[in-house]
């Protein structure tokens, strides 16, 4: 049975996620922490804590991580994707959840947990690295204790948040280079390239809709979502990137990946926080000092919404 720590920022499409790990029965879903992200960290704790409560997880433990990231400011927000209260307006009508966050930091969380496992735990960070860059950076002697990260993050063909750059990793470039470069973790990246192929369309929405509350719940936040996708983006359809991702820890191999060495630009200028990947068949050496790591670039997508629909409902 997969052992999960998710490590977010909800945001839209992170409420799809958690809700997917949170209501799958194969896996062990051990912590969640949060972090800034799409919007300011009290509202992406405030809205873990909602989704989880949602899903009637009381038993998961929450522990509130890094406000901003490593070294620069963050640049902005994705409060024009998510909504001001990072779930389209719709933050407050979701259920409050009895338990509220564990006394401890998000980084002690995890190390706490992955120290007591008695199996190695897949670590999944759908938003900015800065945590996961803190945990590693703090505690390398829990390493052994990981068996892979799952990120959703990264665009090899252009970004979503700048013409070059992926969201999570433009937050916080440098968390990104340690987490995918420096480090040695063994790591799959689900990069944008994917994850809009991924998409839902309406109809698969009004489907999880008529599941019942949480469908209709999960439905309910997505509003000023589609709506920012389809002006920004031209793209009619919910773009459940996060989801995608969580789908991969749950299911091992459900995405297909490409062992690429990649590199992650922290310079300023019109590519800070993209990722380099190097597609050539023959790679020379080269001083970016690139690292080859798993890069989920295809699925079966009709079996990976369907998969995701029958666990949301
Ligand atoms: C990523 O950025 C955020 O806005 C989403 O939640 C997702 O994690 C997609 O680029
Ligand atoms: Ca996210």
């Amino acid at each position: 049975m997969p052992r999960l720590i998710i490590d977010t920022d909800p945001g839209v499409d992170d409420a799809f996620a958690l809700a997917l790990a949170a209501r799958s029965p194969e896996v062990d879903l051990l912590a969640v922490t949060t972090v800034f992200g799409n919007v300011g960290l009290a509202a992406t704790t405030h809205n873990a804590l909602r989704v989880l409560a949602l899903c009637g997880r009381e038993d998961v433990p929450v522990a509130v991580g890094a406000a901003r990231p490593l070294v620069h400011p963050q640049p902005r927000e994705a409060t024009a994707a998510h909504g001001a209260d990072g779930l389209s307006g719709r933050a407050a009508t979701l259920p409050a959840r009895g338990r509220g966050v564990e006394p401890v930091d998000a980084v002690t969380l995890m190390a706490q947990v992955l120290q007591a496992s008695p199996e190695p735990v897949t670590l999944v960070p759908i938003g900015p690295l800065t945590n996961i860059a803190l945990l590693l950076a703090a505690h390398p002697g829990v390493k052994p204790k990981i068996d892979r990260l799952v990120i959703m993050g990264g665009g090899l063909s252009g970004g979503n948040c700048t013409a070059a750059a992926e969201f999570n990793l433009w937050c916080d470039p440098e968390a990104a280079r340690r987490v995918l470069v420096v480090e040695d973790l063994p790591t799959v990246l689900v990069p944008i390239d994917l994850t809009y192929r991924c998409a839902v369309d309406n109809h698969w929405l009004a489907r999880l809709a008529a599941t019942g509350p949480i469908g209709a719940a999960l439905d309910s936040l997505t509003g000023v979502y589609r709506a920012h996708y389809r002006e920004s983006m031209g793209f009619d359809g919910t773009v459940i990137h996060d989801a995608v991702a969580v789908a991969e820890a749950i299911r091992p191999g459900i995405l297909a990946t490409t062992r690429l060495p990649v590199a992650v630009e922290t310079a300023f200028g019109p590519a800070r926080g993209s990722v380099i990947a190097d597609r050539r068949l023959t790679s020379f050496a080269d001083e970016s000092g690139a690292r080859p790591i798993d890069v989920a670039l295809d699925t079966d997508l009709d079996a990976l919404r369907a998969f995701i629909l029958s666990r949301l409902s």
